[in-house]
C-alpha cells in the first residue's frame, strides 16, 4: 500500500468509530489517532490539560477548537504518523477543525467515512457500552469481556464512561447535530466522502470500510 495512508471517520457519538478505527488500523498497521483516547488519556494523568479537558468532557461538550486543533496537528507530526500517515478518529468533528487540518497537511485527507448509524441505535448502545480503563478497548453489556469487568487484551478495569450518562449523551447527539453533521456535506463537495452503513454486524460494517479504503488507497 502506497503512502500517504490519510483517513478520517466521521459518525455519531456510538456510530462505531472507535471499534471500527481499532480494526482498521491493526489490518493495516497504521496508527489510531482518536482525539477522545488522547483526552482521556490526559484527564487520567491529571494533567492541567486534562483537567481542563475533563470539565467539557463530562458535560457532553466540546473542546475548544483551538485547544484540540493544537494538540492533534502535533500528534501527526511525530514520525509513525509521518511514516505510515493515520486513521483519524473523532475529528474533525467542527467546521474550524476541518479547516486547520487542511491548511496542516495540505488538503492531502485521502478519503473521509462517514459510518451512518440511526439514532435510536446509538443511543442503545452508548448506555450499554463499556470500556477499559487501562488500554481503551470497548465493551458492552451485551458483548463483556470474558472474565468479569476486566479486560481480555491487559486486565485492566471495564467501566461505564462518564460521558454515556442519559444527560450527557443528549448533550453531545445535539452538538453532533449542530456541528458535525454540516462536514458530511463539506467532504462530500470534495468527492472524498464515502458513506457506510454502521448499524449491521461488525464484520461486515468492517468489510465495507476496507473494500472502500482499498479502492482509494491502492
Ligand atoms: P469520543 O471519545 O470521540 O466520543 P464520541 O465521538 O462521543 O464517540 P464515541 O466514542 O462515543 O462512539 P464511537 O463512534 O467511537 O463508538 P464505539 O466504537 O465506542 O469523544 C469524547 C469527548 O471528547 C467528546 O464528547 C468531547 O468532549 C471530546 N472530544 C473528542 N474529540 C474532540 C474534538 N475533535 N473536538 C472537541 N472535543 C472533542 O461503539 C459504541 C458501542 O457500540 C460499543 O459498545 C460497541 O461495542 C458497540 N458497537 C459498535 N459497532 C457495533 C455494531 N456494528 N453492532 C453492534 N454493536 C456495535
Ligand atoms: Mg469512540
Amino acid at each position: 500500500m502506497n503512502k500517504p495512508f490519510r483517513i478520517a471517520m466521521l459518525g455519531k457519538q456510538g456510530a462505531g468509530k472507535g471499534t471500527q478505527c481499532a480494526r482498521i488500523s491493526e489490518k493495516f498497521s497504521i496508527p489510531h489517532i482518536s482525539t477522545g483516547d488522547m483526552l482521556r488519556q490526559a484527564v487520567k494523568a491529571g494533567t492541567e490539560f486534562g483537567l481542563k479537558a475533563a470539565e467539557y468532557m463530562e458535560r457532553g461538550d466540546l473542546v475548544p477548537d483551538e485547544v484540540i486543533i493544537g494538540t492533534v496537528v502535533e500528534r501527526l507530526s511525530e514520525s509513525d504518523a509521518l511514516d505510515r500517515g493515520y486513521l483519524l478518529d473523532g475529528f474533525p468533528r467542527t467546521l474550524a477543525q476541518a479547516k486547520a487540518l487542511d491548511t496542516a497537511i495540505d488538503g492531502a485527507l485521502k478519503l473521509v467515512v462517514n459510518l451512518d448509524v440511526a439514532t435510536e441505535i446509538v443511543l442503545e448502545r452508548l448506555s450499554s457500552r463499556r470500556v477499559c480503563e487501562g488500554c481503551g478497548r470497548t465493551y458492552s453489556t451485551s458483548n463483556p469481556p470474558t472474565h468479569g469487568w476486566t479486560c481480555d487484551s491487559c486486565g485492566g478495569e471495564v467501566v461505564q464512561r462518564a460521558d454515556d450518562k442519559p444527560e450527557a449523551i443528549s448533550r453531545r447527539l445535539a452538538l453532533y447535530d449542530e456541528l458535525t453533521a454540516p462536514l458530511i456535506g463539506w467532504y462530500d463537495e470534495k468527492g472524498i466522502l464515502v458513506t457506510i452503513e454502521g448499524s449491521g454486524d461488525l464484520d461486515i460494517v468492517t468489510s465495507n470500510i476496507v473494500q472502500s479504503i482499498q479502492s482509494v488507497v491502492s
